[in-house]
């Protein structure tokens, strides 16, 4: 029997189903916990993209009268990686044209409490002892304010497992209007301070910071900055008064799916020891984006969504100064409208030397962090992050603002930082718009020195950033909440 069962209950998991970093933590943090004899079910709602890519499902159990939500089937199947999946088959909430949390217009669902209540109180279901299933975790691991309602079920439901929730990103809460207390038939008793009362809405996250066991957020400096004020987006009280209960966890990567030595969306593939590929995936990288075939001017590479949290106003902002500088620019994301706009327009007024695609890629993302020279990503707030890690795994020195998850993962260039070979990327404190371009200068001033640059490089390949240390530490909370 398997040491530890685990349900991870989540709203998107790669390669199903994808709009960020969530995704990519949900396919890969539960392959790293089966590799450790942990039996990891994923939990995922059962969007147009996830049913069209299972494979041997069946159906395992059905919800017909849970009281006030509509009738589902509960799938089971596996994932072409072969993870176990359990899917949330119902069609009237996740069959639709549209992203998981938005229509084709950019909106909100309407339904959207109703469609992640549905998720929270079935994976409270499976965790309780009225579950239909044959499987019966030990523990539920929530994650972000979609699945973040499940504690409060289960603190309500007969022989409940315990629960922990993982802060994705504090920003996104899941606050509705009071009734919809009622209309998730959750106690009238639990709307309240000590519950899932939050600034007279009810909080789906709130609920999840209350209930659950324990909590855990993806950097260990987000875990403190999320206690303060700034960028404890009025939650800072809560998880102070549960900081005994709160622990960071740096998230890891994908070291197969991020790969430059085996990444099949390269023209050339290289290794620390061989980047003569690396030139290769930069001239085609500038020819795909529409940039001058230079080979020797630094391109800095972007990949984002584009929201006020990435902080590439101060980029799009200093983009007509770094024209002027032999410096290209790559961005891909999308999102925020007029960002886009500013994006496409720098394209079209400075042609070769600044390429936008608007749009979501998957190729296009690798190709951005194999083909530039260093990669942009001066984020107001940043949980964890991902693309930096990527980055530096491909020899692509990231330039950060000194926050979040960014603090722990890369380490400023200064002449000390080279000197003991740990220098990573380029990092700016303070978040200005001249902060970030003398931050862009210095990396753009190291890589004409090209030895040092080649030391850099280096350093940032030879990291370990697999999600092998990081498992180890879930597991230490899951056993720490079981008391084992
Ligand atoms: P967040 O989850 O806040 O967006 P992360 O850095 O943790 O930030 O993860 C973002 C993930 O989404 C990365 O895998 C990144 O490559 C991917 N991504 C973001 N925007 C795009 C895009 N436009 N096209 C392809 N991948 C993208
Ligand atoms: C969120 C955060 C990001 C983090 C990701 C995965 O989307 O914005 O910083 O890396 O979740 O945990």
């Amino acid at each position: 029997m398997a040491e530890l069962k685990i349900l991870f209950a989540t709203s998107e998991v790669a390669p199903l189903i994808k709009t960020g970093g969530l995704a990519d933590v949900s396919g890969a943090l539960p392959v790293a916990l089966r590799a450790m004899g942990i039996d990891v079910r994923v939990l995922v709602p059962g969007y147009n993209q996830v049913i069209a890519q299972l494979v041997n499902y069946q159906v395992v159990a059905t919800f017909a009268d849970l009281p006030g939500f509509p009738f589902a089937h509960l799938l089971s199947g596996t994932m072409a990686n072969g993870m176990p999946l359990l899917v949330l088959d119902c069609p009237s909430l996740y069959q639709r044209e549209g992203g998981p949390y938005q229509n084709t217009q950019g909106h909100d669902w309407a339904d959207n409490a109703l469609r992640f209540g549905m998720l929270s109180k079935v994976a409270a279901e499976l965790g309780s002892s009225t579950s239909p299933l044959a499987w019966h975790p030990d523990l539920v691991h929530c994650n972000d304010w979609q699945t973040a309602l499940t504690p409060a079920y289960l603190h309500f439901s007969p022989g409940a497992v315990p629960s922990i929730v993982s802060i994705h990103n504090l920003a996104f809460q899941g606050n509705f209007p009071p009734e919809t207390v009622q209309q998730l038939h959750l106690p009238p008793s639990c709307y309240g301070i000590d519950g899932v009362e939050f600034y007279g809405n009810m909080s789906f996250l709130k609920a999840g910071l209350f209930y659950a066991d324990h909590i855990t957020t993806v950097s260990p400096n987000y875990a403190k900055e999320i206690q303060q004020e700034e960028l404890g987006f009025g939650m800072q009280g809560l998880l102070t008064s549960r900081s005994g209960h709160l622990t960071g966890i740096l998230n890891g990567i994908d070291t197969d799916e991020w790969n430059p030595m085996t990444d099949p969306h390269l023209v050339r593939p290289y290794s620390s020891a061989n980047m003569s590929g690396k030139a290769a995936d930069k001239e085609a990288l500038q020819s795909s984006m529409g940039l001058n075939l230079e080979p020797d001017t630094p391109l800095l590479g972007v990949v984002s969504r584009f929201t006020d949290q990435k902080g590439l106003d101060l980029l799009l902002e200093i983009a007509p100064r770094l024209s002027k500088l032999p410096v290209q620019l790559a961005m891909l994301g999308s999102g925020d409208a007029q960002m886009q706009k500013a994006a496409r327009d720098l394209s079209h007024l400075f042609p070769g030397k600044i390429g936008a695609v608007i749009g979501f890629s998957e190729a296009l993302s690798h190709q951005i962090e194999a083909g530039a020279d260093m990669f942009v990503m001066p984020s107001r707030f940043e949980p964890c992050g991902l693309n930096q890690m990527y980055s530096q795994r491909y020899g692509t020195p990231p330039i950060v603002h000194a926050t979040g998850g960014l603090v722990d993962s890369v380490v400023d260039c200064t002449a000390a930082t080279l000197k003991d070979g740990t220098a990573s990327g380029f990092m700016f404190d303070g978040m200005t718009a001249e902060n970030l371009y003398a931050a862009i200068q210095r990396a753009v001033g190291l890589y004409h020195d090209t030895e040092k640059w080649e030391v850099l490089r280096k350093n940032c390949m030879a990291k370990d950033f697999s999600w092998q240390n990081s498992a180890e530490a879930y597991r230490a909370v899951y056993l720490q909440v079981l008391g084992r």
